[in-house]
């Protein structure tokens, strides 16, 4: 396959992100449809920065795995016998099949094929039937191990061996959160889904609260109003944007015995995209995210997780609150599933063209920049 973006997506990301902001327009259609430009993406992006595979709760005990694919690489993440989490590929040494499916725990890592068998921490354990091969060690084996960080409770996975460390490199973000202890909120949900649109679009569709009356009138768009957004620009690993929530809004308001946030901050929803897939709603009484993974121009694997802050963990009430908050978002989420499939049909037709941006997409023009600087190279 060609490497190279074709030269009319990447030239025309350049020419959209060229334009101020006061001026700019959604980005040109060819960054969602182009398969070259989407391969660019897996190499420059996807294999090189950061991405989100779940939460470290998920990872209580010795031997509890996941799995997952990352720029087409099948990948496991797990904790090994020495309490360490680790990711390592999930490519059996021998002829090559993935071993590890879906998420469990195991004892040992012992492949599906012919049960060459793994110890968690990747090294060869034992191979059956192969004591006449003079050219066989056990021990020359082990699975090659990958990049897997924790950053506020979030698992985080490079390809990359120089990937910076996101404990500098999201610094920023994290002082920006940083009154919510979001390293201390129980998930209480994860579930994986798979939508007919471009990862963009859907990235794109969370970066904005513009469409929040509209798309999602007949849910959450009471509760909020466009002259309450705030749109700063962004980091140049993350966008956000804020918005104040009505205090009928269940759980989103922080809990009376909390003593860590003051003033609006108390009803203050924070909508972080940490670059490239990342997607966080952080309220102070509960959170939910989005990890996207492309898989072909029109389709994106959805990794979606949720839970509570620490505050609401111990009341009896808020799981029974967090039960009808978990249906509203299920329906919000049909609901975006709604627009950015629509937007996704819109797009791939010739008649097709991007219109100018309002200034509550602030964050869309951002990330439009991010990911032309990824595109040409530059980090
Ligand atoms: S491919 Fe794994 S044991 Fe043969
Ligand atoms: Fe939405």
């Amino acid at each position: 396959m060609n490497m190279h973006p074709t030269p009319d997506a990447a030239r025309e990301l350049a020419q959209n992100v060229a334009l101020p902001f006061e001026q700019a327009r959604a980005m040109p259609r060819s960054v969602y449809t182009s398969e070259e430009f989407l391969a660019r993406e897996l190499s420059e992006i996807f294999a090189k920065e950061w991405v989100c595979v779940g939460r470290s709760t998920q990872f209580a005990k010795t031997g509890d795995y996941i799995t997952a694919d990352i720029a087409g690489q099948p990948v496991m993440v797990l904790r090994d016998g020495d309490g360490v989490l680790r990711a390592q590929s999930n490519v059996c040494l021998h002829r090559m099949s993935t071993l590890l499916q879906g998420a469990g725990n195991v004892r040992s890592v012992v492949c599906p094929y012919h049960a060459w068998t793994y110890n968690l921490n990747g090294q060869l354990r034992g191979a059956p039937g192969m004591a006449l091969n003079q050219g066989f060690d056990r021990h020359d084996y082990c699975l090659p191990q990958l990049r897997c960080a924790e950053w506020l409770g979030w698992v985080l996975v490079s390809l990359n061996p120089d990937a910076p460390d996101p404990h500098s490199h999201l610094q920023q973000a994290a002082d920006l959160i940083a009154p919510y202890g979001l390293e201390n909120y129980v998930q209480t949900f994860q579930e994986h889904h798979h939508w007919n649109t471009n990862w963009k679009v859907l990235a794109e569709n969370f970066m904005e609260s513009y469409h929040l009356p509209v798309c999602h009138a007949d849910t959450i768009g009471g509760f909020v109003s466009l002259e309450e957004m705030d749109c700063p620009p962004s980091g140049a690993a993350y966008n956000y944007h804020t918005i104040l929530k009505d205090a009928a809004a269940p759980l989103t308001n922080a809990h009376p015995s909390n003593t860590t946030l003051s003033g609006d901050l108390r009803r203050t929803t924070v909508l972080l995209t940490v670059y490239p897939a990342l997607m966080i709603t952080l309220t102070p009484g509960y959170f939910w995210y989005l990890s996207l993974h492309p898989d072909g121009p029109g389709k994106v694997k959805i990794i979606f997780g949720g839970g509570l802050s620490p505050d609401y963990v111990n009341d009896p009430k808020s799981h029974e609150h967090f039960a009808a908050l978990k249906d509203l978002l299920d329906r919000v989420n049909q609901e975006d599933r709604g627009c950015t499939e629509k937007v996704y049909t819109g797009l791939c037709s010739d008649l097709a063209r991007p219109g100018h941006l309002s200034h509550l997409e602030r964050p869309n023009y951002d990330f439009a920049t991010y990911l032309n600087d990824r595109i040409q190279g530059r980090s």
